[in-house]
């Protein structure tokens, strides 16, 4: 970190946290059938430079929905919150929260991106930071999966923790229930949760979503690969896997999944691993659920959240949730 950055910039994922959580991953989900890991890895600079291509792509509508819905509604977000500070958890390019940010006002407004990756803070940080002159903001780079500690933020006015682009999908059924019953928990009587959640559509427009003609969702996904080669010493080939896209109906989700193109023993150096791969097993890198409001609109009640507006753009199948602790 260099004194010269013009906010707050607070990195509790210490290396040791990262290195620890990445090992227990890889190592248990390539050792289960079938092969099973969790997305956050994707997400060094060159991760979240590919994610932000995705977003650009035709066959990737739900970035735009959500943008389409925040150009609509970001004014009567902020009448209804009143919000002074606004938590944003996997705020990646914070691209999309401009429009909560200059409807709440941005001068005096309390801002904390969230996300793992540091990259994508400093990016959005420095842009912030010249857009806004008058905005107190503080970058916490943390893993959204671990119990939040935020900075110190003005205990006067309302908070909005906002979870946009459909990053809640990335948790399985079972796992969103006590995620969301942790956010719930920092939420005071007057704070707003605000969930962006892609919603169940023709299948072969989600599969679409996930399988590019450019193929930039497989790069991403392969991208992986060299994650783990440069963290672990591993020395997966990148050309021996292919990208798949598959909607698994009975957990209303897509998986994304590196298919093996033969039979291979991988070695992870610093896990002290060799693993097998059959031809063409399936490796899940990826789950993106696809909600129903009235499904989501139960999962947020179980976990005691009681939602105050929905708005749906029912043509692109996109749906902005806004919450409080009920
Ligand atoms: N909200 C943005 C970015 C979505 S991409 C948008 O809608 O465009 C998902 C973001 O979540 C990425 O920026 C990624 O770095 C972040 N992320 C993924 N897993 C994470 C984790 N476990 N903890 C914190 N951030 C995470
Ligand atoms: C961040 N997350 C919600 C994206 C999604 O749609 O699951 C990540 C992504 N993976 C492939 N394309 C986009």
């Amino acid at each position: 970190m260099t004194n010269t950055r013009a906010y707050g910039y607070t990195d509790t994922l210490e290396a040791e946290h990262y290195d620890r959580a990445l090992r227990a991953d890889i190592s248990d989900g390539l050792s289960r059938t079938p092969k099973s890991t969790a997305p956050t890895w994707f997400y060094d600079a060159r991760g979240s430079e590919l994610f932000e291509e995705i977003t650009q792509l035709p066959e990737y509508p739900l970035w735009r929905a959500e943008l389409g819905l925040l150009q609509l509604h970001s004014r009567d977000i902020a009448t209804r919150t009143g919000a002074r500070s606004l938590v944003e958890l996997g705020s990646g390019s914070s691209t999309k929260t401009k429009l909560i940010i200059e409807a709440l006002g941005p001068t005096g407004l309390h801002y904390v991106p969230v996300d793992v990756s540091a990259d994508a803070l400093h990016q959005a940080g420095a842009q912030l930071v010249r857009d806004y002159p008058g905005i107190h903001l503080h970058a916490l780079r943390t893993d959204f999966t671990a119990p939040l500690v935020l900075p110190e933020l003005p205990e006067a006015g309302p908070r909005l923790v906002a979870f946009l682009g459909s990053t809640l999908g990335n948790f399985r059924r079972p796992a969103r229930g006590p995620f969301l019953r942790g956010l719930r928990d920092i939420l005071r009587p007057q704070d707003f949760l605000l969930i962006g959640a892609d919603l169940v559509k023709d299948e072969q427009e989600m599969i679409a979503a996930y399988d590019d003609a450019q193929g930039v969702t497989a790069e991403f996904d392969k991208h992986l690969l060299y994650v783990l080669n440069r963290e672990l010493d591993a020395d997966f080939d990148p050309d021996a896997f292919e990208h798949v896209a598959v909607w698994n109906a009975t957990e209303s989700h897509i998986e994304m999944r590196l298919r093996s193109r033969a039979e291979q023993l991988v070695k992870i150096r610093e896990l002290d691993l060799a693993v097998q791969f059959e031809r063409g097993e399936e490796w899940i890198t990826e789950r993106s659920a696809k909600f129903t409001t009235e499904g989501l609109r139960e999962e947020m009640a179980g976990a005691g959240l009681r939602t105050e507006q929905l708005w749906a753009d029912s043509e692109a199948g996109f749906a902005l949730m806004l919450a409080t602790a009920g």
